[in-house]
This record gives C-alpha cells, structure tokens and sequence, in this order.
C-alpha cells in the first residue's frame, strides 16, 4: 500500500490526577452513577486542571512515547496532533508542542481535525508520509480537554466526556508487511451538522455575548441519532478494512476501538462475533476522550501484555462530522 513500511515505534499515555466520578457528577446535574453505567459504561472521567491545556496533556503523552521507541525529539520531522481543543484556534497544537519538546525547526508541524477518529486520520497521513520516504520519524499525538468544551449543567453530554492524551511514535521498517497493513477512512458529512457540534465560535457564528449566553461554546449532541450512525459505521469500517485485506474477524488479536459508550463497543462485538475479551475497554475510567482515547488505549493495551509480536490490531472509531476510519496493524 506504501512505498515502504511503516510501524509504530513506541507508545505513551498521559491522563490528568483529577478523577471525576459519577457519584460526584450526580451532584452537579440531575442524573445518578446507574443510569450512567447502564447507558454509557462510563464509571470516572479524568479533568485537567486549570492550567494544564490540550498541548500539556500532549507533551506529556508525546514524552512517554518517544522514550519508549527511544527515539530522541531531534529526530522527529514529523509532528501531527489530532485533536479538536487545540490550545488556540491558530496557531496548531502540534506548532506548541514542538516548541515544549525540541522537535528541530525543520520538522513539519500540524493539526487534523476528524474528532474521535483523528488518531486513524493521523496515522495514516503520517505513515503515507513517512511511507513515501519524504520524512523518516513521525511523532503522532492524540489529546483532548474536552472538558473544556462540555456544558457542565448539560446532564445529557456532560457526563460522557473527558480529557486526557495518547502519543505513538512512527517509523519506516525494511520488514515487509509488519507494521499499518492498511486504513479505511471515510465521512457522513451530508448527515446533519447539528447532530454533534460546538455551534459558536467558528467563522460562521463567532463568539459574541449572545452566543456565550446560550452556552453555545459547547458540544451540542443529539445523542440517539449519533449512536445509531456510531453503530453502523463502525461495522462499516471493520468489515472494510477486514475484507480489503482477507482477514477474517477471528485472526484479529485484539480491536481497539474508539471509547465513547460501552454499548457501542458491545454491539461491534457481536456483529464480528468475537468475544468480549477481544476488545480492548477502558471507557469505564476516561469516558470519551475524543482523539485521545484510541491512542490512550493502545499504549495501555500495549503496556499491559495484550500485544504481542505478530498479533493483528484493528483499531476503529468515529466521530463528530460523522468521521470514521479503521486501521489494521501486524506486530
Ligand atoms: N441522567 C439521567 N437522565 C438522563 C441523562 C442523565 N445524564 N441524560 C439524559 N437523560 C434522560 C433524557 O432526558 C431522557 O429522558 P426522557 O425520556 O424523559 O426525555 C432519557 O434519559 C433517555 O435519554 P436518551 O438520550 O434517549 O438516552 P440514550 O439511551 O440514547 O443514552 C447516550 C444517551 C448515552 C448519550 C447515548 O445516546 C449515546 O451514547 N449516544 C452516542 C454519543 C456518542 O458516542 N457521542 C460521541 C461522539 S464522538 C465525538 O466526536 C465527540
């Protein structure tokens, strides 16, 4: 698929101390730690502190992977943050944290904005990259503070979400088909914007004291709808990507996939009729990290033993625009 292979040299994670749990959740908006469990899987959420920005997060995570690839920041000519609470809308998050790490001035720095499935977005632009043999390392981030962007007095989003980061470091290797076997990216964009969205603070409703009174700075979800397209693109990805390569279900070692709500994990399962214990699952102690949570879970599934050489990875997400996308990984 690439020019030469690329793999994935190390990995790191970084969540902030603060854990909001459901129980104190339910004192700040009318709901209860049941009816969260039950509806999202969700049991705490990680919430930075006021000081930390999206950026921070990053470095940390960024950190902790280039030390597990061992891999200097000197050597990155690559650096691509996926996120969609970037510290500034200009500059990049990533032009920050080249800055906090010393990634050389000759490295290319940038933002994707794909929501959940910015990680997918961003490792296949920086293997095609690195794949092309125009750039050699890629420092891949995924970080979010989605908190924010989340109404606190909004009990039907608030209680889904949570700030944290992911990093992966990305190479070139001379081992045929170890390493990104293949992606399948794709966008419901004709679907509604209005489904998932923050309405102000863009170029077609800039922030002014109206939009800041309506709360309009925040995500704005229409939650039934977006799980039901969750689902079906989702399998949609999987089945692709598995298809595309002749993998059957089976073969796969271990799915990573985007952590919004336990039930949507569940319904993936039994589609590609694997058993629960292929999945890889920490939304009960994030929440939905956005661009975060895929990478977050890789490095510690990665951590944890759950990866070994030669194992398939599938990793598949969705998010907000409806962006989707799928990766499948040899070891
Ligand atoms: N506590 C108690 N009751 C609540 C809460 C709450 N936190 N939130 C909503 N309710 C109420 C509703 O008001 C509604 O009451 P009503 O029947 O009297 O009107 C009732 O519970 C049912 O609400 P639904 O929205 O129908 O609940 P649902 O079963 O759909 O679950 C949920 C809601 C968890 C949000 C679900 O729809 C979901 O997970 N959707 C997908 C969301 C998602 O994954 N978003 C991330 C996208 S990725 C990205 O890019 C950021």
């Amino acid at each position: 698929m690439f020019n030469r292979s690329t793999v994935i040299l190390g990995t790191g994670s970084y969540a902030p101390e603060r854990i909001l749990t459901n129980e104190v959740l339910s004192r700040m908006v009318d709901t209860s730690d049941e009816w969260i469990l039950t509806r999202s899987g969700i049991r705490e959420r990680r919430i930075a502190g006021p000081d930390e920005a999206t950026s921070d997060l990053a470095v940390h995570a960024a950190r902790r992977a280039l030390r597990n690839a061992h891999v200097p920041p000197s050597e990155i000519d690559l650096l691509v943050v996926a996120t969609v609470t970037a510290d500034y809308p200009m500059p990049s998050a990533a032009c920050i944290v080249q800055h906090k790490l010393g990634v050389p001035e000759s490295a290319a720095c940038f933002d994707v904005n794909a929501a959940c499935s910015g990680f997918i977005y961003g490792l296949d632009t920086a293997c095609a990259m690195v794949g092309s043999g125009r750039y050699n390392k890629a420092l891949l981030v995924g970080a979010e503070k989605l908190s924010s962007v989340v109404n606190w007095q909004d009990r039907t989003t608030c209680m889904l979400f949570g700030d944290g980061a992911g990093a992966a470091v990305v190479g070139a290797s001379d081992r045929p088909g170890i390493g990104l076997i293949g992606t399948k990216l794709g966008s419901l964009g004709k679907e509604d914007t209005d489904l998932l969205y923050i309405p102000a603070g863009g170029s077609r409703t800039p922030t002014t004291p109206e939009t800041l009174a309506r709360g309009d700075q925040y995500i704005k979800m229409k939650g039934k709808k977006v799980f039901k397209l969750a689902v079906r693109v989702m399998e949609e990805a999987a089945r692709d990507i598995l298809e595309q390569h002749g993998v059957a279900a089976h073969q796969i070692g271990l799915v990573i996939p985007h952590q919004a709500n336990l039930r949507i994990i569940d319904a993936l399962a039994q589609y590609l009729e694997l058993p629960a214990d292929r999945f890889y699952v920490n939304v009960d102690r994030y929440g939905n990290t956005s661009a975060a949570s895929i990478p977050i879970a890789l490095d510690e599934a990665r951590r944890a033993g759950r990866i070994k050489q030669g194992d398939l990875t599938l990793l598949v997400a969705f998010g907000a625009g409806l962006t989707y996308g799928s990766a499948l990984i040899r070891w």
